[in-house]
């Protein structure tokens, strides 16, 4: 099973950004834990990170034909991108949208989730273990053991 991670704006700034919201280790650390995660786990992972919203679009629509399924942290397009909201409808592949904090447990712009309905489930709240939730959701439904 292989799956592709894509990460919106301003993840790419991990460790620097509000590190009591988004905790000290930086992106790159995100990068490793998922990779040596899918190493143990038997899960071919390719992570994405973009600041800009056509390029999120762009990678899904390349990439999405070589994977099984999308995890996606839309960061604050997830809020108001319908272009995203389209995207992940156009594809064939399960997505799960995740997030590091719990969006539900913020400012109320961040309840919102425009993304939501073109997903099959959301995991937030978990800091990089969110992304686990949701690789761990993929292979329940997934006919691999
Ligand atoms: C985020 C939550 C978003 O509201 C925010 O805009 C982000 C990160 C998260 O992972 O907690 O940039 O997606």
């Amino acid at each position: 099973m292989n799956i592709l991670i894509v990460n919106g704006p301003n993840l790419n700034f991990l460790g620097i950004r509000e590190p009591d919201i988004y905790g000290k280790k930086s992106y790159n650390d995100l990068v490793n834990f998922l990779l040596s995660y899918g190493t143990t786990k038997m899960i071919e992972i390719e992570v994405y990170q973009s600041n800009s919203e056509g390029e999120i679009i762009d990678i899904i629509q390349s990439n999405y034909t070589r994977f099984d399924a999308l995890i996606i942290n839309p960061a604050a397009f997830t809020h108001y991108s319908y272009a995203i909201y389209d995207c992940i409808k156009s594809i064939n592949i399960p997505a799960v949208e995740v997030h590091l904090s719990n969006v539900m447990d913020r400012e109320d712009f961040r309840k919102i989730s425009v993304i939501e309905p073109a997903c099959l489930a959301k995991f937030y709240g978990k800091g990089f273990n969110s992304y686990i939730e949701a690789i761990e959701f993929i292979k329940e439904g997934s006919n691999i053991k």
